[in-house]
């Protein structure tokens, strides 16, 4: 047991993030590609897709409280990862934290969580994309055969020559006296274009990191600049017809029907832990810390940066949108763009579509690029097979490990659901992000001499908030999540006790070093 409890030695961590060779990392990035790299992966399907069926089905108006609550819970957990990416600036993220600290078997825990969160929440995100690429090509007539843009299961029906999804339309369908049996149907088996989009981002990461920073880079302008003008437009719209958004507020908090976070309070904790989706991607900024130039400076810059900038345009985005138009209207996989449309500005739709192809593609790769380096890290430590951790001689990047995710992730994102895969990612993520501020704590604790080049204020109050509202957030999402989660972790402890545990580097040099002292 205590071998499973062994830390990596934080010596041996920081000689590990000096090397320098042909088969370590490329160090590219500066503080502005950092913040780039964490408003990449955060603006994404969470505010883009995410929010219209939390505020439909859970919050109401008052989704712009759940995004509060979120946005703090990840200020408390962002300031914990900005002292550990300082203090540990390798690839690893809170994988490599909870080794330094809490010992293999919690890392293990963490790293197998970081897998959910990245490959997973890729799947996802890519679900959220297929979802506005197919709305932009109907607007222009384009069809993909409906069986495959959609995962299994899926009943579309052809409601005004554009295939929608019965349980969004249905509504609507009823509104207008339609039966939906008259109209033409299908039921989807594939969902094609999430499936090209992952292959598509796959590719892109294994030419390379500096060459995906700036694709990162462009995209971010895009994806910024279209959030602005949804701003812009809306509150314009607001500001002009005080009379609609007032009444669209109104009830800010919709009563609680007896249902747990169905409305009212509940509803605005459990909208929080769904739509906290929005803010993940900013700790995968430190899985990128020994692509940085200066690390120790420019990890918690690029962290805390992106994260306050995502923060404040999130809470602007969900006040108008539910301002703009009633919350019971936004569970469809567009709700920005009908958001947009209502205000009757026709060129805005079209635009906020291209803003979220665009920008869905930059969290892809985010999370894709994070997914490879937590393989990397693993890998290295002994706890996965050394082909995950193997690095190609032209492109530095670790291609065999971005191949074999890109596979999975391409059939999860085809297959599963987006709602299942969200929260399945946000509960994952939040378990993670507890054990991060559980870390710092214990760091302090154990080790206060460290050189800490940033440090996490008032230590323990914030760790303790961190792991409070993170801890809330979890408890506020179905029981469904929480079983997937689980079965997720039990797989995760039987490859663990399989090969990992056999295959330690670190429990290696412990041995090592105890079979030396006993022969002395
Ligand atoms: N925060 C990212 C998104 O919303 C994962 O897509």
């Amino acid at each position: 047991m205590a071998d499973l409890l062994k830390t990596k030695p934080l010596d041996m961590l920081r000689e590990e993030a000096e090397e320098a060779g042909e088969h370590t990392l490329k160090r590219a990035l500066g503080p502005v590609n950092l913040i780039t790299l964490g408003i990449g992966a955060i603006i994404g399907a969470g505010i883009f897709v995410l929010t219209g069926a939390a505020a439909a089905q859970y919050a109401g108006p008052a989704i712009v409280l759940s995004f509060i609550v979120a946005g703090v819970g990840c200020v408390f957990a962002g300031l914990c990862y900005s002292e550990f990416a300082s203090l540990i600036p390798i690839a690893g993220s809170a994988y490599t934290y909870g080794y330094a600290t809490l010992g293999e078997l919690f890392a293990w825990i963490i790293g197998w969580d970081l897998i959910l969160e990245y490959a997973f929440g890729a799947a996802t995100v890519a679900s959220g994309w297929s979802g506005y690429v197919v709305s932009f090509l109907q607007d222009f007539g384009v069809h993909i055969p409906p069986q495959l843009i959609a995962t299994p299961g899926t009943a579309l029906v052809l409601y005004h020559s554009r295939w929608e999804r019965l349980a969004t339309i249905l509504p609507t369908l009823q509104k207008h006296g339609v039966d939906p049996g008259s109209l033409p149907h299908v039921t989807a088996v594939f969902n094609i274009v999430a499936f090209l989009a992952i292959a598509a981002v796959t590719t892109i990461l294994v030419i390379g990191i500096k060459e995906s920073a700036d694709f990162n880079s462009a995209i971010v302008i895009v994806k910024v600049a279209i959030v602005l003008v949804f701003i812009g437009i809306a509150a314009r719209y607001v500001l002009a017809h005080p009379a609609i958004a007032t009444a669209n507020w109104h009830p800010f908090i919709p009563p609680n029907g007896g249902d747990f976070g169905k409305y009212g309070w509940s509803g605005i904790a459990r909208a929080a832990g769904v739509i906290f989706f929005a803010y993940i991607g900013f700790d995968a900024v430190s899985t990128a810390a020994q692509e940085a130039k200066n690390p120790q400076k420019d990890m918690p810059i690029g962290i805390l940066g992106s994260l306050v900038i995502c923060t404040v345009l999130y809470i602007l985005v969900s006040g108008l949108l539910t301002g703009v138009v009633s919350y019971t209207t936004l569970n469809v996989p567009d709700p920005v763009a009908v958001g947009i449309d209502a205000t009757g500005v026709r060129w805005g739709s079209i635009l906020v579509k291209l803003g979220a192809i665009a920008g869905l593609g930059s969290v892809m790769l985010v999370m894709l690029l994070g997914q490879s380096r937590v393989f990397f890290s693993m890998s290295r430590d002994g706890l996965l097979p050394q082909w995950a951790g193997a690095v190609h001689p032209r492109f530095r990047t670790p291609y065999i490990s971005s191949i074999t995710v890109g596979i999975f992730v391409a059939f999860f994102a085809a297959l599963i659901p987006i709602g299942i895969l969200g929260e399945l990612v946000s509960i994952g993520t939040l378990l993670a992000f507890v054990i991060v501020c559980a870390g710092v704590w214990v760091l302090r604790v154990r080790r206060p001499e460290l050189p800490r080049p940033f440090k996490t204020p008032l230590v323990p109050l914030v760790p303790i908030l961190g792991i409070v509202v993170s801890g809330l957030m979890m408890v506020s999402l179905p029981g469904d999540t929480w079983l997937r989660l689980l079965v997720w972790l039990v797989i995760g402890m039987v490859i663990y006790f399989s090969y990992g545990a056999r295959h330690s580097r670190v429990q290696a040099a412990g041995k090592a070093a105890s079979n030396r002292a006993t022969a002395d």
